[in-house]
């Protein structure tokens, strides 16, 4: 059987992960979340595909293509959108496609601006506070679809 199809999409200053706030988003670069990832999903016959981008209509772009591609699951860490985007609550209103919301930190602990979530709102559940694993626990979820 063919690998179901995961993308994992990040958002604004994930690309900066290992050297932003290690305090809080830890040691691990987006690329080594990335391999993890890629490991993990062979062993559960997942292939992935990973993204990211500081702007966000390149983050509805790829939720729109998750769905053309007939991808099974959406890992979404949108960064700072996740507070403000009402363009990534309608993109993921607009699939299909499960979309799983992961976060490094547990916003809720933090600053009262990240304790309202967009993307929670339409989102198949949150997982938030685990650091990169957060992503793996993410896999597992979307594996169990
Ligand atoms: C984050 C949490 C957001 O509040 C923040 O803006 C980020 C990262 C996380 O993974 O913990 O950029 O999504």
């Amino acid at each position: 059987m063919a690998d179901k199809l995961v993308y994992v999409l990040n958002g604004p200053n994930l690309n900066r992960l290992g050297k932003r706030e290690p305090e809080i988003y830890g040691s691990q670069t987006l690329d080594d979340i990335g391999a993890m990832l890629a490991e993990r999903g062979r062993a559960l016959g997942m292939s992935v595909a990973m993204h990211q981008s500081n702007h966000e209509g390149a983050l509805v772009d790829w939720l729109h293509e998750a769905e053309d591609s007939g991808a099974h699951a959406v890992l979404l860490n949108a960064g700072a959108y996740t507070h403000t985007s009402v363009a990534l609550l309608d993109a993921i209103r607009s699939i299909k496609v499960p979309v799983i919301e992961v976060h490094l930190s547990n916003p809720h602990t933090r600053e009262h601006f990240r304790h309202t979530s967009w993307i929670g709102m339409a989102a198949k559940g949150t997982i938030a506070g685990f650091g990169a694993q957060s992503y793996m626990l993410a896999l597992e979820a979307a594996a169990g679809l």
